[in-house]
């Protein structure tokens, strides 16, 4: 059993026409896995995070109370995003698992609104916003390198706390990325082949084999979202995380939060910023 189905097309050719749906059940059980073995990592195993001393203690009172972290326009697209995401995912594959329902046009309305959102990400994120803070940087590799070492009993010393966003959360900002691109892409070229308000239908638009492998390529990053998607609720619900799953609501932080776990000189936050200033040009 291959991971593609094929086809015969009318000129006789075999051709990937999409993905076995079977790798939905793959996804699905990939993402419950990762969390089960992660929280009883986190219950039995891990030991308390230890930083590097910082300028924490010195800085702490002339910070505001409340830490800005999401502005409300950053806060808007991330929950505009997460609708379009899951009905992507439910009107995608609730009918591959056996719930049938007249699916595609809901699937490409949400594609078009998570296409626009997304592109109203890059723009907003390249110029109004920290680019940067999201890629890795040096201190992040060489802190994952100790956190490895240390993880495996070697000696190695203590790591820094994170900037705005630690390692982890930027290499699943990158796998987002992929994923995200990949899907919005094909499915755009996709939508000539159903009927839309945008243009007219063309299947002829690419050949057989070419229009197999996109199929491929948007089923392929659409269970592989079923996983992302999965293992980001399981940690915005976590208990210690939950601080900043409430970021993204009401856009700020509580100071000993991130004081706990962030350098204050990675992630910069103004002394003499008030919490409506900060978010007004805040990311
Ligand atoms: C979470 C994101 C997404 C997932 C999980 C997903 C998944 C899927 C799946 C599994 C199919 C069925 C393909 C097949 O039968 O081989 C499909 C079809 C389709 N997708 Fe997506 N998709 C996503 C995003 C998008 C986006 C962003 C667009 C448009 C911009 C889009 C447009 C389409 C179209 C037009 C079809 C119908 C093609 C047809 O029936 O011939 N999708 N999608």
């Amino acid at each position: 059993m291959g991971i593609i189905e094929w086809a015969m097309s009318p000129l006789g050719q075999n051709v990937p026409i999409h993905i076995a749906w079977f790798l939905i059940w793959v996804a699905v059980i990939a993402g419950i896995l990762f969390l089960v073995v992660h929280a009883i990592y986190i219950r039995y195993f891990a030991k308390e995070k230890e930083f590097v001393a910082d300028a924490s203690h010195t800085i702490a009172t002339q910070l505001p109370k409340r830490i800005p972290r999401h502005s409300l326009t950053a806060r808007l697209f991330h929950w505009v995003m997460a609708a379009a995401m899951f009905t992507l995912l439910f009107t995608a594959f609730l009918p591959k698992v056996g719930y049938q329902f007249d699916w595609v046009t809901y699937h490409w309305i949400a594609g078009v609104v998570l296409s626009i959102s997304i592109l109203f990400h890059i723009i907003h994120a390249s110029f109004f916003l920290d680019f940067w803070s999201i890629w890795p940087d040096r201190a992040d590799i060489e802190d994952a390198r100790k956190r490895v070492q240390r993880f495996f009993g070697k000696p190695a010393g203590l790591p820094r706390k994170f900037a705005k966003y630690p390692l982890e959360n930027k290499l699943y900002h990158g796998a987002i990325i992929v994923t995200g691109l990949s899907v919005m892409l094909t499915g755009i070229f996709m939508m000539f082949r159903v009927r839309t308000i945008f243009f007219p239908r063309n299947p002829y638009l690419f050949s057989d084999m070419t229009w197999g492998l996109m199929y491929v390529l948007h089923g392929l990053a659409g269970v592989g979202l079923i996983t992302l998607v999965i293992t980001h609720v399981y940690f915005a619900v976590r208990p210690e995380k939950l601080p900043i799953t409430a970021s993204m609501i009401v856009g700020s932080m509580s100071r000993d939060f991130y004081l706990k776990e962030h350098d204050p000189k990675r992630w910069v936050v103004e002394p003499s910023a008030n919490v409506q200033r900060g978010m007004a040009d805040g990311d």
